[in-house]
């Protein structure tokens, strides 16, 4: 407690210019991090005629198909630049309100993932950096899909995290300054080094936009509970424009609220209380024949639905994903649009001949407490090709994992285009439907 209660101040530095140091106090604590839509708006986007395999991974660890995504497709995930050390070194990771722990590819990294952009981050050229000593006081801890352990022959702490996509990370649990850049371009270093996995192995799908991810789960090591920050929020943008990350005091919730559910099997979870879903097909409400303890979350801590940025493709429980797809087929073939498969010929996904503009009219509905979420246009769906290299879409919902099939979750297509405001005080979430 002590070591914290200074450190929840954040210092704002002029980079480069050591005078210009800001203090900022802890009631107005708040600053906002550009959030990147698939690394496009970087100089990278020559890269995105590549082919590479990219997990549409949960980071929760839910998900466990691969598919082969052309990169022109525009990547997955949003993505966050920031920097690490000193001297600091770039890096870039993806956003996940799915998991807790952050982590980045450190050298040396023997079997690792491709990386399009700055080379990867190299611990011996900062001074700042320190490996975790075994007493470290979560040097022991098990989250559902990572591990923090001692390793006795060094007392240092080793991190290791699975993915249900069967991607494996490991390496040493480290600390070091972080820097974020805030919407100013001004670099904001954080007040005390932060805790996050320096990972020398990596095994499995990952962007190469990417050199990790960013943990803001709940959980007890995530950037949010390390920084103590109660309030935050994202507007994910589905243009490739650049949106931000807010924390504390410019943090916006505004918009309908809902209440936050904390379920203490899965603690580094955001679970809201999904009730409904249906359709809207014009004017026409089709309400779907589903139990409303579909997603309720039950004794052992599954079932539920999670808000999860680090997962692109929304998923739902076996049950509810049956009778969504049943309707929306009836819908479909109304309008006498029919189902192809994509390029890839996979059996969990679901598509259509046609273009985004000509399904404009159908939403899908999830009743969140008392508030209608409303998905549309490409928040509901996602463009590919047919075999023969002809555009169309399919629905960016799939069915839950196998592996733990009544989980249902809220994934990054769907949470773009809406504000979603954290308080984890009040335990409530926000949702404005905007443009980010
Ligand atoms: C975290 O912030 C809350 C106020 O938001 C404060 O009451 C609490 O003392 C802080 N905890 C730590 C460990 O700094
Ligand atoms: C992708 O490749 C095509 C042809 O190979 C080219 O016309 C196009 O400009 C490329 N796109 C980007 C963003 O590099
Ligand atoms: C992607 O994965 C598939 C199946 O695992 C494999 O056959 C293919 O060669 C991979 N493609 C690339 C570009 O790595
Ligand atoms: C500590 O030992 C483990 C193997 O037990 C090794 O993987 C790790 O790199 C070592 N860490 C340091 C800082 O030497
Ligand atoms: C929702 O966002 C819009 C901007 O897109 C804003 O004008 C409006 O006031 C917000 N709604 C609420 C209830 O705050």
């Amino acid at each position: 407690m002590s070591l914290f209660t200074i450190a929840i101040l954040l210092i704002l530095i002029f980079f480069g210019l050591a005078s210009d140091l800001i203090n900022i106090d802890a009631n107005d604590m708040s600053f906002e991090i550009p959030v990147i839509y698939n690394g496009l708006s970087s100089p990278s986007s020559a890269y995105i005629n590549q082919t590479t395999n990219v997990s549409l991974v949960s980071h929760a660890g839910y998900m466990d198909e691969l598919m082969q995504l052309r990169m022109t497709r525009r990547g997955l995930m949003y993505s966050v630049d920031m920097a690490i050390g000193t001297p600091s070194s770039d890096v870039t990771v993806s956003l996940d309100t799915g998991s807790d722990i952050t982590w980045v590819q450190c050298q040396p990294c023997r079997i690792c993932f491709d990386k399009f952009l700055s080379p990867m981050f190299d611990p011996k050229l900062s001074s700042t950096y320190k490996t975790m000593n075994c007493q470290y006081q979560h040097c022991g801890a098990f989250y559902s899909t990572a591990i923090i352990s001692c390793a006795p022959d060094n007392k240092t702490c080793m991190f290791g995290q699975g993915y249900m996509d069967e991607s494996v990370v490991a390496g040493s649990f480290s600390e070091d300054y972080f820097h974020f850049q805030d919407k100013n371009g001004r670099k904001k270093r954080s007040d005390f080094p932060l805790k996050f996995g320096c990972v020398h192995r990596t095994e499995g799908d990952f962007s190469p936009f990417d050199d990790g991810i960013l943990g803001m789960g709940r959980g007890k090591v995530s950037l949010i509970s390390q920084l103590n920050i109660s309030r935050f929020s994202h507007c994910l943008s589905t243009s490739g424009k650049i949106s931000y990350l807010s924390f504390g005091d410019a943090a916006r919730l505004e918009g309908e609220t809902v209440r936050l559910i904390e379920n203490k099997m899965e603690p580094s979870h955001y679970y809201v209380n999904l009730l409904a879903i249906s359709i809207l097909d014009g004017k026409n409400h089709l309400a779907l024949d589903i139990p409303p303890q579909t997603f309720a979350i039950d004794d052992n801590g599954r079932g539920g639905f999670i808000l999860d940025t680090g997962t692109t493709i929304t998923r739902l429980h076996r049950s509810a994903y049956a009778e969504l797809t049943r309707m929306l087929s009836v819908v479909f073939l109304l309008s006498h649009i029919s189902t192809v498969h994509s390029i890839y010929g996979l059996s969990y996904e679901y598509c259509f001949d046609v273009s985004l503009e000509e399904v404009e009219h159908i939403s899908v509905v999830f009743t969140i407490d008392l508030v209608d979420v409303k998905i549309t246009g490409n928040q509901l769906f996602y463009e590919d090709v047919d075999a023969t290299n002809k555009p169309i879409i399919c629905l960016a919902i799939f069915e839950s994992d196998r592996s733990d099939p009544t989980t249902s979750l809220f994934g990054g297509f769907a949470m773009s285009d809406f504000n979603i405001g954290y308080d984890l005080h009040k335990q409530i979430v926000t949702f404005n439907s905007t443009t980010c």
